[in-house]
């Protein structure tokens, strides 16, 4: 039976537009997408826009001067929702990422799922009215205490949190504390990477109390079911869309097929609402946790946070004209462990992109291609590809092992190593050979393998880099149906036809 995969990124606060940051989560997202497809599995892959939060109506209403906005509140922060998202989606086309769905939270899909799930956990008897006294950053769009404070002010947003008084709906967090522990014990793979299982662990046991999930001062937002006094604390409508978007409270079906999602990728900023939050909100409604969240890293720009007022917010669409979508996708990949911090630079980015792609697949790619063509290699059904024990053959199947398992545990870097080590091992089986001096069949003899081994190598970098695959195919003359074959069948050295047709250089070096 085919397998589903359900992968998430997390949805994206609309009160500025993308940055290089988003789209590192929404890249290695994309990555797993394809990949899942590649191996025949039905993939359901979402992505999209957190718009209820109160951040998102305060720029709003900033921005709003004399008559040129018209209308009520409402109606002016629904209307800066509504472009902002649409920046965000034209943002996610323009990249090119291969997402199923684009959620937005104003969209009544999500909000019938919101008041399906807030009545099944008011039937449980998990919510209950209280007083709500404490402090709440809006940058974080969190309840905040004392010692999360550095002098007085939010350390990410260094702005001083808002004192709230309220009288609002709680929900009975607490009630999952031990359920949620025996889980995460007894499911490792819940909480990854490994680093961050014991920061949930220790935040659950010492820190995890019942959620104030409501605000009364606030008109922009989710109603709550049943008192539209008050709107939904966002975040409790936010990770719905999760389930919304696969159908819950509106589409059976699709729900059943999809949920519980395979993973939900998310920064380390945000991990304790999926890992404590949003799992005890699930155990409430009595709906299955998702299977894993990971959690990765965050990346300054040249050693800075990335940061509006700072001016160093990329715009990754200016970065994808000068150096293209596969490059970037392949240094965010590459040059970061995923999981780990790391530093974003333009000048690293230049780095790998002459030495990797440029001098690297990219010259490897022209080389091998251009050799072909001048000896007219023509290989049918790999009779010429080297045989049984060909030194490359053995590499490429230790490759696929290396690659395969470093994907599975979200080692993207070391997935792309181990294709350039490849890439290294037939730059040495050229020089080895000294095919610059071979004629005739002995050339022949040594190109062969060299143009099998370019298929693999375009297998492996389809997921990470989707157009320079395609192009690399297209140079070895490889048919779309033989493109669309199952990865079983991809994998087999010797396996393919070659119809070699020498194309534009994959990378042109840049100077500057
Ligand atoms: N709206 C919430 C998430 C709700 S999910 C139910 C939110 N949105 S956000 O717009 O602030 O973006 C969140 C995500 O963007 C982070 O969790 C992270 O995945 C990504 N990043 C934002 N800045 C980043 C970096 N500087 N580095 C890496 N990832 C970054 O939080």
């Amino acid at each position: 039976m085919q397998k589903k995969f359900y992968i998430t990124t997390p949805i994206y606060y609309v009160n500025d537009v993308p940055h290089i940051g988003h789209v590192y989560s929404t890249v290695a997202a994309d990555v797993l997408a394809r990949w899942h497809r590649m191996q025949g599995d039905a993939v359901y892959f979402v992505t999209g826009t957190d718009e209820n939060a109160q951040k998102n109506a305060e720029v709003a209403l900033r921005q709003r001067t004399g008559d040129s906005v018209q209308g009520t509140d409402r109606e002016v922060v629904q209307r800066y929702v509504d472009t902002m998202s649409a920046k965000w989606q034209m943002t996610w086309d323009e990249l090119g990422f291969s997402n199923d769905d684009f959620i937005r939270t104003t969209e009544a899909r999500h909000i019938a799922g919101v008041n399906t799930f807030f009545i099944a956990v008011q039937k449980r008897g998990d919510i209950y009215k209280g007083k709500y006294v404490g402090l709440y950053c809006t940058g974080c769009e969190a309840y905040v205490v004392e010692s999360d404070l550095v002098d007085g002010k939010c350390s990410l947003h260094k702005k001083e949190p808002k004192k709230l008084e309220e009288e609002n709906y709680f929900f009975r967090a607490s009630k999952y504390k031990q359920q949620l522990l025996d889980h995460i014990a007894s499911h490792p793979e819940f909480v990854e990477p490994q680093s961050r299982r014991n920061e949930i662990i220790q935040y659950i046991k010492h820190h995890f109390d019942d959620f104030s999930i409501s605000r009364t001062a606030l008109s922009w937002g989710i109603p709550v079911p049943g008192d539209p006094s008050q709107v939904l604390y966002v975040w409790f409508d936010a990770l719905l869309n999760y389930c919304t978007a696969v159908g819950y409270g509106t589409d059976e079906m699709k729900f059943k097929k999809f949920w519980p999602a395979d993973v939900h990728l998310v920064g380390k900023d945000i991990i304790k609402f999926h890992c404590a939050l949003w799992p005890a909100m699930l155990l409430s409604a009595g709906l299955p946790l998702p299977k894993a969240v990971f959690a990765h890293g965050f990346f300054t720009i040249n050693g800075q946070k990335i940061s509006k007022s700072l001016g160093n917010a990329i715009d990754p669409v200016d970065l994808v004209k000068k150096y293209s979508i596969d490059a970037v996708r392949y240094f965010l990949l590459r040059e970061i462990p995923f999981g780990e911090d790391g530093d974003f630079s333009l000048a690293r980015l230049q780095e790998r992109y002459n030495a990797d792609l440029a001098n690297g697949i990219g010259n490897l790619t022209a080389r091998v291609v251009t050799l072909a063509e001048k000896f007219k290699v023509s290989v049918k059904g790999g009779s010429a590809s080297g045989g049984e024990r060909h030194l490359l053959r053995e590499k490429a199947q230790d490759t696929w092992r290396v690659y395969e398992k470093a994907i599975a545990e979200y080692r993207f870097h070391d997935a792309l190593a181990a294709v350039w080590d490849f890439s290294t091992s037939c730059d040495g089986y050229i020089e080895e050979k000294k095919l610059w001096t071979l004629k005739g069949d002995e050339a022949v003899a040594v190109i062969a393998p060299l143009l099998e081994a370019l298929r693999h190598i375009a297998w492996w970098l389809w997921p990470v880099m989707p157009t320079t695959a395609e192009r690399i195919f297209d140079q070895l003359g490889i048919l779309d149906a033989v493109r669309k074959q199952s990865l079983q069948e991809a994998k087999k050295w010797g396996n393919a036809q070659f119809a070699v047709k020498k194309g534009q250089s994959l990378f042109p070096r840049l100077t500057s």
